[in-house]
């Protein structure tokens, strides 16, 4: 069974709660922006390209929904505004990924030319708006595939074992089937060197504070049986200074012009060790995760959580002996009282960033030492 966190036909939404996951998998109906929104901000869905694809299909449905109670205006350009309102409302649900703002800049783009067309019905515009939002589903899957295909070429050939032609690589956050359309990013690397035969182990980190790496990537990684092993964040250093890994290979959330990359708060730290050990790190999106109209790292904005998400942990309750998957219970794990600091991402400067991998190949820096981000840009998507 393929993993989906998404699951849409035209009119109708559900998302995996991924606040339940790995206990209980249990599907959300999203009828309208406002579900998504939530949805969003309380991370029941989460991942940049998972954001925002949920976000287009949330707003897809919600016109079906008043195009078929009549309830949409017959005017084109009202329905253009209408559009255009929602889609930045929902870019308010979490700032720092690009890839919500990316496609509701593309679908105001679309609705706004369907809206110009003289005598364009609203109807026309809200079923333009539809088709561009399921593309972005499509679309998606299609791109993972290739940034899978791309980076497992590129460790082969720039990290393997000349021996064995093998890796063990390690993974931070979830950046697969969970966190996007399917496939995934980072993960998809992962799975790419799993099905070619050139993964030794995959190792990923628990992810703190909201173990998306102990309870989705871990889940994912099972249950494609490839072989993994899950370590805390505070074991990276250890694992590193044994050589047993080829490459870090993590997801993002914006990468900027110069190739600074926001990602899961703990990102930075890893780079930080990869070139102390002489280990390849490796950055893979989407170009719909590249930003270039921020210039530089520090201009990205962070995203900061509530403090409760440090010190209360969630979980079935346990008895001694079993889960009782039907009872979840919420333990504080800090001292009462402590004040608390929760960013979500970090920033990883692009000096520390050995390739970038993308739909279209990896990007590496030039002998200057830059990105040329770009370039990647030159069929004009
Ligand atoms: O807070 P999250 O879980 O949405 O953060 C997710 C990440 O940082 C991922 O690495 C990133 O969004 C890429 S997902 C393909």
């Amino acid at each position: 069974m393929v993993l989906q966190a998404i699951q849409y036909q035209r009119g109708d939404l559900k998302i995996l709660d991924q606040l339940k996951l790995p206990h209980a998998e249990q599907f959300d109906e999203i009828k309208n922006s406002q579900d998504a929104w939530h949805a969003i901000k309380e991370m029941r869905t989460r991942g940049a390209p998972a954001i925002a694809i949920v976000a287009a299909l949330a707003l897809a449905v919600e016109l079906q929904s008043l195009a078929s109670n009549s309830k949409l205006s017959q005017v084109g350009d009202e329905v253009s505004v209408f559009i255009s309102e929602k889609l930045d409302y929902l870019v308010t649900s979490r700032p720092t990924a690009v890839n919500l703002a990316d496609a509701a800049r593309k679908l105001k783009k679309v609705v706004q030319s369907a809206a110009s067309r003289p005598g364009a019905s609203g109807n026309e515009v809200q079923v333009a708006y539809v088709k561009a939002a399921e593309q972005m589903l499509i679309d998606d899957v299609a791109d993972n595939e290739a940034i899978g295909k791309h980076g497992a070429e590129w460790i082969i050939k720039k990290a393997a074992s000349e021996a064995t032609g093998q890796v063990s690589v390690l993974t931070h956050c979830n950046t697969g089937s969970l966190a996007t359309a399917g496939y995934g990013t980072a993960l998809g690397v992962v799975r790419s060197l799993h099905t070619n035969g050139s993964l030794t182990q995959a190792f990923c980190t628990e992810t703190r504070p909201y173990n998306q790496g102990s309870r989705l990537t871990a889940f994912e990684l099972v249950h494609d049986k490839i072989s993994s092993t899950l370590i805390t964040d505070s074991m990276a250093a250890a694992l590193l200074s044994q050589s047993r890994i080829a490459a870090i290979v993590v997801g993002a959330d914006r990468v900027v012009a110069n190739g600074d990359t926001a990602n899961k708060i703990g990102t930075y730290g890893l780079a930080v060790l990869a070139r102390h050990h002489g280990v390849k790190f490796l950055v893979a999106a989407p170009r719909t995760t590249i930003d270039l109209d921020t210039h530089k790292g520090s201009d990205i904005i962070i995203e900061e959580r509530p403090g409760k998400e440090v010190k209360l942990i969630k979980g079935p309750r346990h008895d001694g002996v079993s889960l009782d998957l039907g009872q979840v219970e919420t333990v504080s794990i800090a001292a009462e009282g402590i004040n608390v600091w929760n960013p979500a991402f970090d920033v990883t400067p692009a000096e520390l960033i050995d390739g970038i991998i993308t739909e279209v190949g990896v990007a590496e820096k030039d002998s200057q030492g830059k990105f040329d981000l770009a370039k990647l840009f030159e069929d004009g998507l």
